[in-house]
Protein backbone atom coordinates (compact mmCIF):
# COMPACT_ATOMS: atom_id res chain seq x y z
CA UNK A 1 0.00 0.00 0.00
CA UNK A 2 1.09 3.44 -0.87
CA UNK A 3 1.03 5.78 1.85
CA UNK A 4 2.25 9.12 1.67
CA UNK A 5 1.42 12.67 3.51
CA UNK A 6 -0.84 13.27 0.26
CA UNK A 7 -3.33 10.57 1.73
CA UNK A 8 -3.99 12.43 5.05
CA UNK A 9 -4.23 15.86 3.67
CA UNK A 10 -7.75 18.00 3.11
CA UNK A 11 -8.40 18.52 -0.61
CA UNK A 12 -8.21 21.52 -1.78
CA UNK A 13 -11.61 23.69 -1.59
CA UNK A 14 -13.32 23.78 -4.76
CA UNK A 15 -17.15 25.83 -4.98
CA UNK A 16 -19.63 23.50 -4.63
CA UNK A 17 -21.33 22.65 -8.32
CA UNK A 18 -25.24 23.11 -8.83
CA UNK A 19 -25.63 22.54 -12.46
CA UNK A 20 -25.87 18.29 -11.92
CA UNK A 21 -27.56 17.56 -15.09
CA UNK A 22 -26.51 20.32 -17.36
CA UNK A 23 -23.63 20.20 -20.11
CA UNK A 24 -21.95 23.22 -18.33
CA UNK A 25 -22.50 20.76 -14.48
CA UNK A 26 -20.78 18.12 -16.44
CA UNK A 27 -18.13 19.94 -17.36
CA UNK A 28 -17.35 21.25 -14.18
CA UNK A 29 -17.31 18.04 -12.24
CA UNK A 30 -14.79 17.07 -15.51
CA UNK A 31 -12.75 20.19 -14.29
CA UNK A 32 -12.94 19.26 -10.27
CA UNK A 33 -12.07 15.85 -10.48
CA UNK A 34 -9.10 16.86 -12.84
CA UNK A 35 -8.09 19.78 -10.72
CA UNK A 36 -8.09 17.40 -7.57
CA UNK A 37 -6.15 14.90 -9.47
CA UNK A 38 -3.46 17.12 -10.31
CA UNK A 39 -3.93 18.75 -6.61
CA UNK A 40 -3.32 14.95 -5.24
CA UNK A 41 -0.31 14.22 -8.09
CA UNK A 42 1.45 17.22 -6.62
CA UNK A 43 1.32 16.59 -2.98
CA UNK A 44 2.10 13.29 -3.58
CA UNK A 45 4.75 13.35 -5.49
CA UNK A 46 6.13 16.14 -3.78
CA UNK A 47 5.82 14.37 -0.25
CA UNK A 48 7.07 11.10 -1.61
CA UNK A 49 10.67 13.35 -2.93
CA UNK A 50 11.89 12.71 1.11
CA UNK A 51 11.46 9.27 1.07
CA UNK A 52 14.43 7.39 -0.49
CA UNK A 53 12.23 3.95 -0.16
CA UNK A 54 10.06 5.11 -2.56
CA UNK A 55 12.14 7.35 -4.87
CA UNK A 56 13.35 5.18 -7.93
CA UNK A 57 16.30 5.82 -10.72
CA UNK A 58 15.45 5.81 -14.07
CA UNK A 59 16.56 2.82 -16.19
CA UNK A 60 16.33 2.08 -19.79
CA UNK A 61 13.12 0.79 -21.03
CA UNK A 62 9.55 1.81 -21.07
CA UNK A 63 7.87 4.43 -18.76
CA UNK A 64 4.68 6.24 -18.19
CA UNK A 65 5.30 10.06 -17.80
CA UNK A 66 2.87 13.09 -16.68
CA UNK A 67 3.76 16.50 -18.81
CA UNK A 68 4.05 19.19 -15.56
CA UNK A 69 5.16 22.22 -17.64
CA UNK A 70 5.53 23.54 -20.94
CA UNK A 71 7.75 26.74 -22.12
CA UNK A 72 7.49 28.54 -25.47
CA UNK A 73 11.32 28.96 -25.90
CA UNK A 74 10.83 30.72 -29.79
CA UNK A 75 7.82 31.12 -31.96
CA UNK A 76 7.87 27.15 -33.43
CA UNK A 77 10.24 25.60 -30.43
CA UNK A 78 8.43 24.37 -27.32
CA UNK A 79 9.95 23.04 -24.08
CA UNK A 80 7.92 19.63 -22.67
CA UNK A 81 8.92 18.90 -19.34
CA UNK A 82 7.43 15.19 -17.57
CA UNK A 83 7.72 13.63 -13.99
CA UNK A 84 6.34 10.12 -13.16
CA UNK A 85 3.44 9.80 -11.18
CA UNK A 86 5.52 8.06 -8.68
CA UNK A 87 8.89 10.14 -7.69
CA UNK A 88 11.49 9.03 -9.99
CA UNK A 89 15.10 10.34 -10.32
CA UNK A 90 15.87 10.92 -14.01
CA UNK A 91 19.50 9.61 -14.01
CA UNK A 92 20.68 10.04 -17.75
CA UNK A 93 23.78 10.82 -19.48
CA UNK A 94 23.41 14.31 -20.84
CA UNK A 95 23.03 14.33 -24.42
CA UNK A 96 20.92 11.13 -24.79
CA UNK A 97 17.63 10.81 -25.84
CA UNK A 98 14.13 9.28 -25.49
CA UNK A 99 11.84 7.85 -27.69
CA UNK A 100 7.80 8.96 -27.51
CA UNK A 101 5.21 6.19 -28.15
CA UNK A 102 2.23 7.98 -29.10
CA UNK A 103 -1.02 7.30 -31.21
CA UNK A 104 -2.54 10.05 -33.20
CA UNK A 105 -5.10 9.65 -35.28
CA UNK A 106 -5.66 5.48 -34.25
CA UNK A 107 -2.19 5.47 -35.86
CA UNK A 108 0.74 4.24 -33.52
CA UNK A 109 4.06 6.87 -34.23
CA UNK A 110 7.25 6.54 -32.23
CA UNK A 111 9.49 9.83 -32.72
CA UNK A 112 13.06 10.03 -31.09
CA UNK A 113 13.69 13.59 -28.68
CA UNK A 114 17.20 14.60 -27.06
CA UNK A 115 16.87 14.95 -23.43
CA UNK A 116 17.47 18.90 -22.88
CA UNK A 117 17.22 19.20 -19.70
CA UNK A 118 20.33 18.45 -16.98
CA UNK A 119 20.42 15.13 -14.70
CA UNK A 120 21.64 17.77 -12.12
CA UNK A 121 17.86 18.47 -11.41
CA UNK A 122 17.13 14.71 -11.95
CA UNK A 123 13.66 15.33 -10.55
CA UNK A 124 11.79 15.91 -14.06
CA UNK A 125 13.23 15.95 -17.23
CA UNK A 126 12.10 18.03 -20.08
CA UNK A 127 12.29 17.35 -24.26
CA UNK A 128 12.57 20.59 -26.43
CA UNK A 129 10.45 20.15 -29.54
CA UNK A 130 10.73 22.12 -33.17
CA UNK A 131 7.53 22.68 -34.99
CA UNK A 132 8.09 20.45 -38.85
CA UNK A 133 5.87 22.03 -41.38
CA UNK A 134 3.55 19.17 -41.98
CA UNK A 135 5.19 16.63 -39.43
CA UNK A 136 3.06 14.53 -37.73
CA UNK A 137 4.46 14.14 -34.16
CA UNK A 138 6.20 17.61 -33.42
CA UNK A 139 2.50 19.30 -34.67
CA UNK A 140 0.59 17.22 -32.16
CA UNK A 141 2.62 17.80 -29.35
CA UNK A 142 2.39 21.55 -29.47
CA UNK A 143 -0.90 22.08 -30.68
CA UNK A 144 -2.34 18.58 -28.49
CA UNK A 145 -0.15 17.78 -25.23
CA UNK A 146 -1.19 19.63 -22.93
CA UNK A 147 -0.12 19.83 -18.69
CA UNK A 148 -1.59 17.00 -17.51
CA UNK A 149 -1.30 14.53 -19.97
CA UNK A 150 0.24 10.90 -19.63
CA UNK A 151 2.35 9.51 -22.58
CA UNK A 152 4.85 6.62 -22.64
CA UNK A 153 8.68 7.40 -23.49
CA UNK A 154 11.64 4.75 -23.69
CA UNK A 155 15.31 5.35 -23.19
CA UNK A 156 17.28 6.91 -22.32
CA UNK A 157 19.67 5.90 -24.80
CA UNK A 158 22.61 7.54 -27.10
CA UNK A 159 26.11 7.27 -27.19
CA UNK A 160 26.47 10.87 -27.69
CA UNK A 161 26.96 12.23 -24.38
CA UNK A 162 29.35 14.18 -21.89
CA UNK A 163 30.26 11.17 -20.05
CA UNK A 164 31.44 8.63 -22.39
CA UNK A 165 34.04 11.39 -24.32
CA UNK A 166 35.00 13.33 -21.22
CA UNK A 167 37.63 16.38 -21.92
CA UNK A 168 39.52 19.18 -20.43
CA UNK A 169 38.85 21.34 -23.93
CA UNK A 170 35.17 21.18 -25.55
CA UNK A 171 33.94 22.76 -28.67
CA UNK A 172 30.14 22.55 -29.12
CA UNK A 173 28.59 23.61 -32.27
CA UNK A 174 24.91 23.03 -33.00
CA UNK A 175 22.57 24.37 -35.56
CA UNK A 176 18.53 25.12 -34.97
CA UNK A 177 17.04 22.69 -32.97
CA UNK A 178 20.29 20.48 -32.82
CA UNK A 179 21.23 22.58 -30.05
CA UNK A 180 19.38 20.29 -27.40
CA UNK A 181 21.98 17.67 -26.54
CA UNK A 182 24.50 20.08 -26.32
CA UNK A 183 22.45 22.37 -23.98
CA UNK A 184 22.20 19.59 -21.75
CA UNK A 185 25.83 19.14 -21.09
CA UNK A 186 26.13 22.64 -20.99
CA UNK A 187 23.80 22.64 -18.27
CA UNK A 188 25.33 19.88 -16.37
CA UNK A 189 28.71 21.41 -16.71
CA UNK A 190 27.46 24.23 -15.14
CA UNK A 191 25.52 22.62 -12.80
CA UNK A 192 28.65 20.62 -12.01
CA UNK A 193 30.97 22.86 -11.75
CA UNK A 194 32.85 21.09 -13.92
CA UNK A 195 36.24 22.25 -14.82
CA UNK A 196 35.55 22.60 -18.66
CA UNK A 197 37.15 25.06 -21.22
CA UNK A 198 34.34 25.32 -23.85
CA UNK A 199 33.36 26.99 -26.59
CA UNK A 200 30.02 26.72 -27.98
CA UNK A 201 29.01 27.70 -31.37
CA UNK A 202 25.28 28.51 -32.44
CA UNK A 203 24.28 28.66 -35.53
CA UNK A 204 20.42 30.08 -35.76
CA UNK A 205 18.13 31.03 -38.90
CA UNK A 206 17.53 34.72 -37.08
CA UNK A 207 17.67 36.37 -33.72
CA UNK A 208 14.09 35.37 -32.70
CA UNK A 209 15.02 31.60 -33.62
CA UNK A 210 17.77 31.77 -30.61
CA UNK A 211 16.58 28.76 -28.84
CA UNK A 212 17.25 29.20 -24.68
CA UNK A 213 19.02 32.43 -25.81
CA UNK A 214 18.37 33.67 -21.98
CA UNK A 215 20.03 31.21 -20.29
CA UNK A 216 23.06 30.36 -22.16
CA UNK A 217 23.93 34.48 -22.38
CA UNK A 218 23.10 33.60 -18.10
CA UNK A 219 25.41 30.65 -17.83
CA UNK A 220 28.16 31.86 -20.47
CA UNK A 221 27.95 35.01 -18.35
CA UNK A 222 29.15 33.70 -15.52
CA UNK A 223 31.88 31.37 -16.00
CA UNK A 224 35.13 32.53 -17.67
CA UNK A 225 36.00 29.39 -19.05
CA UNK A 226 32.62 29.16 -20.74
CA UNK A 227 32.54 30.92 -24.22
CA UNK A 228 29.55 31.75 -26.58
CA UNK A 229 29.50 32.22 -29.81
CA UNK A 230 25.89 32.85 -31.75
CA UNK A 231 25.49 33.42 -35.55
CA UNK A 232 22.48 34.23 -37.52
CA UNK A 233 22.35 32.87 -41.07
CA UNK A 234 19.84 35.04 -42.39
CA UNK A 235 22.08 38.20 -43.82
CA UNK A 236 18.69 40.16 -45.35
CA UNK A 237 15.89 39.86 -43.11
CA UNK A 238 16.69 39.51 -39.72
CA UNK A 239 14.10 41.19 -38.06
CA UNK A 240 15.56 41.85 -34.93
CA UNK A 241 19.05 44.39 -34.05
CA UNK A 242 21.98 41.96 -34.71
CA UNK A 243 25.15 42.96 -34.14
CA UNK A 244 26.98 39.23 -33.59
CA UNK A 245 28.40 36.94 -36.70
CA UNK A 246 26.12 36.35 -40.08
CA UNK A 247 25.97 33.89 -42.25
CA UNK A 248 27.19 30.48 -42.38
CA UNK A 249 29.93 28.88 -40.18
CA UNK A 250 33.23 29.33 -42.26
CA UNK A 251 36.60 28.31 -41.20
CA UNK A 252 37.75 32.08 -40.93
CA UNK A 253 34.89 32.53 -38.77
CA UNK A 254 35.51 29.37 -36.55
CA UNK A 255 39.30 30.08 -36.05
CA UNK A 256 38.52 33.48 -34.89
CA UNK A 257 35.77 32.19 -32.35
CA UNK A 258 38.32 28.94 -31.31
CA UNK A 259 41.41 29.73 -32.46
CA UNK A 260 42.65 26.22 -30.89
CA UNK A 261 39.81 24.18 -32.64
CA UNK A 262 41.74 21.42 -33.78
CA UNK A 263 42.93 20.95 -30.36
CA UNK A 264 39.02 20.14 -28.93
CA UNK A 265 36.77 17.21 -28.01
CA UNK A 266 33.89 18.36 -30.64
CA UNK A 267 30.83 17.54 -30.18
CA UNK A 268 28.04 18.90 -33.30
CA UNK A 269 24.84 18.55 -33.98
CA UNK A 270 22.45 20.39 -36.62
CA UNK A 271 21.08 19.41 -39.95
CA UNK A 272 22.55 17.36 -42.44
CA UNK A 273 24.24 20.30 -44.51
CA UNK A 274 25.68 21.40 -41.38
CA UNK A 275 27.25 18.68 -40.06
CA UNK A 276 28.36 18.22 -44.08
CA UNK A 277 30.30 21.34 -43.63
CA UNK A 278 31.69 21.04 -40.51
CA UNK A 279 33.08 17.95 -41.14
CA UNK A 280 34.93 19.06 -44.28
CA UNK A 281 36.40 21.74 -42.49
CA UNK A 282 37.69 19.29 -40.23
CA UNK A 283 39.15 16.66 -42.05
CA UNK A 284 40.46 19.40 -44.43
CA UNK A 285 42.67 20.53 -41.59
CA UNK A 286 43.56 17.13 -40.78
CA UNK A 287 41.21 17.42 -37.92
CA UNK A 288 41.63 13.44 -35.86
CA UNK A 289 37.89 12.52 -36.69
CA UNK A 290 37.86 10.23 -33.89
CA UNK A 291 37.66 13.43 -31.25
CA UNK A 292 34.17 14.40 -33.36
CA UNK A 293 31.12 13.54 -32.43
CA UNK A 294 27.65 14.08 -33.92
CA UNK A 295 24.21 13.18 -33.79
CA UNK A 296 21.49 13.55 -36.43
CA UNK A 297 18.12 14.40 -35.89
CA UNK A 298 17.49 12.48 -39.13
CA UNK A 299 16.45 12.91 -42.75
CA UNK A 300 15.03 16.05 -44.04
CA UNK A 301 12.46 15.73 -46.87
CA UNK A 302 14.98 16.22 -49.35
CA UNK A 303 17.25 13.52 -47.81
CA UNK A 304 14.23 11.16 -47.71
CA UNK A 305 13.36 12.10 -51.55
CA UNK A 306 16.86 11.65 -52.49
CA UNK A 307 16.68 7.96 -50.72
CA UNK A 308 13.75 7.06 -52.04
CA UNK A 309 15.27 8.27 -55.84
CA UNK A 310 18.52 6.19 -54.92
CA UNK A 311 16.19 3.54 -53.77
CA UNK A 312 14.42 3.15 -57.04
CA UNK A 313 17.82 3.80 -59.79
CA UNK A 314 19.07 0.58 -57.50
CA UNK A 315 15.88 -1.57 -58.30
CA UNK A 316 16.14 -0.97 -61.69
CA UNK A 317 19.61 -1.76 -62.28
CA UNK A 318 19.47 -4.72 -59.63
CA UNK A 319 16.33 -6.55 -61.81
CA UNK A 320 18.15 -6.49 -65.21
CA UNK A 321 20.90 -8.72 -63.05
CA UNK A 322 18.69 -10.20 -60.49
CA UNK A 323 19.97 -13.69 -59.82
CA UNK A 324 17.22 -15.55 -57.90
CA UNK A 325 19.81 -17.57 -56.28
CA UNK A 326 21.66 -14.91 -54.28
CA UNK A 327 17.94 -14.31 -52.44
CA UNK A 328 18.03 -15.07 -49.01
CA UNK A 329 15.16 -15.80 -46.34
CA UNK A 330 13.77 -13.92 -43.20
CA UNK A 331 11.31 -15.73 -40.99
CA UNK A 332 9.73 -14.00 -38.33
CA UNK A 333 9.25 -16.76 -35.68
CA UNK A 334 6.40 -15.02 -33.88
CA UNK A 335 4.10 -14.36 -36.35
CA UNK A 336 5.08 -17.78 -38.73
CA UNK A 337 5.56 -15.36 -41.78
CA UNK A 338 8.53 -15.69 -43.95
CA UNK A 339 10.02 -13.44 -47.14
CA UNK A 340 12.83 -13.82 -49.54
CA UNK A 341 14.35 -10.75 -49.69
CA UNK A 342 17.76 -9.24 -51.69
CA UNK A 343 20.75 -9.03 -50.16
CA UNK A 344 21.77 -5.36 -49.08
CA UNK A 345 18.29 -5.32 -47.42
CA UNK A 346 17.20 -4.72 -44.19
CA UNK A 347 15.03 -7.02 -41.57
CA UNK A 348 12.81 -4.47 -40.97
CA UNK A 349 12.63 -3.96 -44.62
CA UNK A 350 11.43 -7.60 -44.98
CA UNK A 351 9.00 -7.74 -42.23
CA UNK A 352 7.22 -4.21 -43.94
CA UNK A 353 7.08 -6.51 -46.79
CA UNK A 354 5.08 -8.69 -44.88
CA UNK A 355 3.12 -5.80 -43.66
CA UNK A 356 4.81 -6.48 -40.21
CA UNK A 357 5.47 -2.95 -38.36
CA UNK A 358 8.07 -3.35 -35.65
CA UNK A 359 8.06 -0.06 -34.33
CA UNK A 360 10.80 2.14 -35.98
CA UNK A 361 11.87 5.96 -34.41
CA UNK A 362 15.47 7.05 -36.11
CA UNK A 363 15.76 4.67 -38.70
CA UNK A 364 19.68 4.67 -38.09
CA UNK A 365 20.76 2.78 -35.29
CA UNK A 366 20.63 5.32 -32.81
CA UNK A 367 17.22 5.03 -30.49
CA UNK A 368 17.02 0.88 -30.30
CA UNK A 369 13.60 1.31 -30.88
CA UNK A 370 13.07 -1.73 -33.82
CA UNK A 371 15.50 -3.85 -31.74
CA UNK A 372 14.03 -7.45 -32.40
CA UNK A 373 15.65 -10.55 -30.56
CA UNK A 374 17.61 -12.88 -33.34
CA UNK A 375 16.80 -16.59 -33.07
CA UNK A 376 19.39 -18.31 -36.10
CA UNK A 377 21.68 -16.57 -38.65
CA UNK A 378 23.52 -13.76 -38.79
CA UNK A 379 23.52 -9.72 -39.58
CA UNK A 380 25.36 -7.38 -40.60
CA UNK A 381 24.74 -4.08 -38.36
CA UNK A 382 25.32 -0.65 -38.99
CA UNK A 383 24.24 0.79 -35.77
CA UNK A 384 25.08 3.93 -34.59
CA UNK A 385 24.99 3.14 -30.54
CA UNK A 386 21.12 2.36 -30.49
CA UNK A 387 22.03 -1.07 -28.77
CA UNK A 388 24.43 -1.90 -25.81
CA UNK A 389 27.55 -4.27 -26.39
CA UNK A 390 25.36 -6.76 -23.61
CA UNK A 391 22.35 -6.82 -25.81
CA UNK A 392 24.31 -7.83 -29.06
CA UNK A 393 25.48 -10.65 -27.10
CA UNK A 394 22.08 -11.53 -25.44
CA UNK A 395 21.24 -12.23 -29.16
CA UNK A 396 19.73 -8.69 -30.15
CA UNK A 397 19.56 -6.76 -33.33
CA UNK A 398 18.24 -3.20 -34.60
CA UNK A 399 16.35 -4.45 -37.32
CA UNK A 400 16.09 -0.97 -39.00
CA UNK A 401 20.45 -1.36 -39.94
CA UNK A 402 20.70 -5.22 -40.06
CA UNK A 403 21.27 -6.54 -42.95
CA UNK A 404 20.86 -11.05 -43.14
CA UNK A 405 24.36 -12.54 -44.68
CA UNK A 406 22.27 -15.22 -45.25
CA UNK A 407 18.73 -17.02 -43.91
CA UNK A 408 17.98 -15.69 -40.61
CA UNK A 409 14.95 -16.39 -38.43
CA UNK A 410 14.41 -13.61 -36.28
CA UNK A 411 11.73 -13.38 -33.20
CA UNK A 412 8.95 -11.42 -34.21
C1 LIG B 1 18.20 10.87 -31.69
C2 LIG B 1 17.22 11.92 -32.14
C3 LIG B 1 17.02 13.05 -31.35
C4 LIG B 1 16.13 14.04 -31.75
N1 LIG B 1 15.97 15.15 -30.96
C5 LIG B 1 15.13 16.12 -31.34
C6 LIG B 1 14.96 17.30 -30.53
O1 LIG B 1 15.58 17.46 -29.48
N2 LIG B 1 14.07 18.24 -30.97
C7 LIG B 1 13.37 18.10 -32.13
O2 LIG B 1 12.56 19.00 -32.45
N3 LIG B 1 13.53 17.00 -32.92
C8 LIG B 1 14.37 16.01 -32.55
N4 LIG B 1 14.50 14.90 -33.33
C9 LIG B 1 13.68 14.76 -34.54
C10 LIG B 1 12.32 14.11 -34.17
O3 LIG B 1 12.54 12.75 -33.82
C11 LIG B 1 11.33 14.10 -35.32
O4 LIG B 1 11.95 13.51 -36.43
C12 LIG B 1 10.84 15.49 -35.69
O5 LIG B 1 10.17 16.09 -34.59
C13 LIG B 1 9.87 15.40 -36.87
O6 LIG B 1 8.85 14.52 -36.55
P1 LIG B 1 7.37 14.77 -37.10
O7 LIG B 1 6.57 13.56 -36.73
O8 LIG B 1 6.86 16.09 -36.68
O9 LIG B 1 7.61 14.85 -38.63
P2 LIG B 1 7.35 13.71 -39.72
O10 LIG B 1 5.89 13.46 -39.83
O11 LIG B 1 8.23 12.55 -39.40
O12 LIG B 1 7.87 14.45 -40.99
C14 LIG B 1 9.16 15.10 -40.99
C15 LIG B 1 9.25 16.09 -42.13
O13 LIG B 1 9.40 15.38 -43.32
C16 LIG B 1 8.34 15.64 -44.17
N5 LIG B 1 8.09 14.32 -44.78
C17 LIG B 1 7.68 13.21 -44.14
N6 LIG B 1 7.66 12.17 -45.01
C18 LIG B 1 8.06 12.66 -46.22
C19 LIG B 1 8.26 12.09 -47.50
N7 LIG B 1 8.04 10.80 -47.76
N8 LIG B 1 8.71 12.89 -48.51
C20 LIG B 1 8.96 14.19 -48.29
N9 LIG B 1 8.77 14.78 -47.09
C21 LIG B 1 8.35 14.03 -46.08
C22 LIG B 1 7.22 16.24 -43.33
O14 LIG B 1 6.40 17.12 -44.04
C23 LIG B 1 8.04 16.97 -42.30
O15 LIG B 1 8.47 18.23 -42.74
C24 LIG B 1 15.41 13.89 -32.95
C25 LIG B 1 15.60 12.74 -33.74
C26 LIG B 1 16.49 11.77 -33.35
C27 LIG B 1 16.70 10.55 -34.21
S1 LIG C 1 14.54 2.76 -35.45
FE1 LIG C 1 15.98 3.68 -34.16
S2 LIG C 1 17.47 2.13 -34.00
FE2 LIG C 1 16.14 1.35 -35.44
Amino acid sequence: MRVSLADKSPRPAVPRMRESGTDLGRARRRVRRSMFRQADTAMTTTSNFFNPVTTQTWTNGRHQVRCVKQIQETWDVRTFCFMAEQPVLYFFKPGQFVTLELEIAGEPMMRSYTISSSPSIPYSFSITVKRLPGGQVSNWLHDTLKVGDELVVHGPVGSFNAIDFPADKILMLSGGVGITPLMSMTRWFFDTNANVDLEFVHSSRSPRDIIYHRELVHMFSRIPEFKLHVICENKDDIGEAWTGYRGYLTQPMLEMMAPDFLEREIFCCGPPPYMNAIKHILRANGFDMSHYHEESFGATPLDVREEARELAEQAEAAAEEFDYAELVQVEFAGSGKSVRIQPGETVHAAAAKLGLHIPKACGMGICGTCRVGLKAGEVEMDHNGGITDEDVAEGYILSCCSRPKGNVVVDY
